[in-house]
């Protein structure tokens, strides 16, 4: 029995809009689907308005992890966890007031989440670990999907893992988002994180739900040894 469980949550970023329905139900089988919203500016990409994000929602068969990744924040993300998503994380480099907004996405009925930037260092994220359900570290530039792995994330994944380790009250899930498939999860894995987010990973297998065994047998192995 794993002591530390571990989760997948499949990106629709790169999954055919034109069918999006059909591409949530090829992800059943995942812990919670990961939904990246992007301004233009934040990120140089758009995707999912607040309605468009409201029918993914709905439509899933599993909880949804959204992933604002827009310009001020503190005040969007009380509506995606208003309009149901099980999760809302929005970043630390956008926020003007991180430690008010985690409190609103939980009084809305939502894990609060804060993700950073492959720039920002982990010891400006650290004082409000406590207030957080999870802590995403970006793999990649936030902005689109299939892009490499930074392996040189890990050393801040496993700082911040260490740091959760120390909390005696509550554990944050630790999650990596961007170039996570099967050659990268163990590396991630290894240096802490818990939830792992992968988008073209998942999309591009033919079969999508061995994929996300995979993964997981993956990650799950590292972290029972
Ligand atoms: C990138 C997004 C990711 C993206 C991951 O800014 O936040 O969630 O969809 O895609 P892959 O797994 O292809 O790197
Ligand atoms: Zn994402």
């Amino acid at each position: 029995m794993a002591m530390n469980a571990v989760r997948i949550c499949p990106s629709i970023l790169n999954a055919d809009h034109s069918r999006l329905l059909e591409e949530i139900g090829r992800v059943a089988t995942a812990d919670l689907l990961h939904l990246d919203v992007m301004d233009e500016i934040f990120v140089p990409n758009k995707t999912f308005s607040l309605e468009e994000s409201r029918e993914i929602i709905s439509a899933s068969p599993i909880p949804v992890d959204t992933h604002l990744m827009i310009i001020n924040p503190d005040e969007a993300a009380i509506l995606y966890a208003q309009a149901g998503s099980a999760s809302v994380t929005f970043h630390l480099e956008a926020s003007s007031n991180p430690s008010q907004t985690l409190k609103a996405i939980r009084g809305a009925g939502a894990r609060a989440a804060i993700a950073i930037k492959p720039a920002t260092p982990f010891h400006e994220v650290e004082p409000l670990l406590d207030d957080l359900d999870m802590l995403l570290i970006m793999t990649v530039e936030p902005g689109f999907g299939g892009q490499s792995f930074m392996s040189d994330q890990m050393g801040k994944v496993r700082e911040a893992a260490e740091a959760i380790s120390r909390l005696t009250h509550h554990k944050p899930w630790l999650q990596v988002d961007g170039g996570i498939s099967l050659e990268t999860i163990g590396i991630a894995a290894q240096a802490g994180a818990d939830t792992f987010v992968a988008g073209s990973a998942i999309y591009k297998a033919d079969d999508s739900t061995k994929m996300i065994a995979a993964l997981r047998a993956q990650a799950q192995e590292i972290h029972n040894a």
